[in-house]
């Protein structure tokens, strides 16, 4: 196949910084951004209204069939799903849930594909998730690994939400989602092999841009 745009994925942990990265770097280099959460997030949205079962995989997989993801969003039924029910957090804790499993995972793998291929003859894609680098594009260009602290996360929701008062409790279920994400069978959080690692405690927003633009002009360069 014919190589037209570069491929980078970004991967990383709740609140590291994944989603705005992406959104940035996309921007910056004129690249569509693909949101994998978002397609999890929109499973998990369909059980909960249509009150399937979170422990049912073989029901959650066939909701995930309804699912399509393209730039910017994702599709129900051809619908374009608002960003605001995706983002309830109880959305977040049911997909954490929804995405544990296999049926899932196995149906939402060639929809990913699919919209990163579209992407990437359309110039290219950043790819934004959680298994993107090990599992969904090992053969990406590009593979950044976000980390950052759990306090420093759970800090950086809390500002986000305008929930300044709860980033205790913020911490502590992103702890239980990080250990659900990295403890699972399927696609566990963890970096590629040949992931670029960016820990972002320290680091501000456009620091971490500005050194995925530059890794992906080398990569593009090598390309
Ligand atoms: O990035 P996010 O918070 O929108 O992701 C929502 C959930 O989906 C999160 O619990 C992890 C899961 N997810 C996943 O398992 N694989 C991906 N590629 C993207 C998200």
């Amino acid at each position: 196949m014919e190589k037209t745009g570069i491929i980078i994925a970004i991967d990383g942990p709740a609140g590291s910084g994944k989603s705005s990265v992406a959104r940035l770097v996309a921007q910056r280099l004129g690249l569509v951004n693909l949101n994998t959460g978002a397609a999890y997030r929109a499973v998990a949205l369909l059980a909960l209204r249509e009150g399937v079962d979170l422990e049912d995989g073989k029901a959650l997989g066939r909701l995930a069939g309804r699912v399509r993801l393209e730039p910017g969003g994702v599709l129900v039924d051809g619908r374009r799903v608002p960003e605001g029910e995706l983002r309830a957090p109880e959305v977040s804790a049911a997909a954490s849930r929804v995405s544990a499993h296999p049926e899932v995972r196995r149906v939402l793998l060639p929809v990913q594909r699919e919209a990163a291929e579209r992407a990437r003859r359309a110039g290219g894609a950043v790819v934004e998730g959680r298994d993107i680098g090990t599992v969904v594009l090992p053969d990406a260009d590009l593979k950044v690994f976000l980390s950052a602290s759990p306090e420093e996360r759970a800090r950086r929701r809390a500002a986000q939400t305008g929930r300044e008062g709860e980033v205790e409790r913020i911490r502590r279920a992103i702890l239980e989602r990080d250990r659900q994400d990295s403890e699972r069978a399927v696609s566990p959080l963890r970096p590629a092999p040949d992931a670029a690692v960016i820990d972002t405690t320290e680091m501000g927003l456009e620091e971490v841009v500005e050194r995925v633009v530059r890794l992906a002009r080398a990569a593009e360069g090598r390309g």
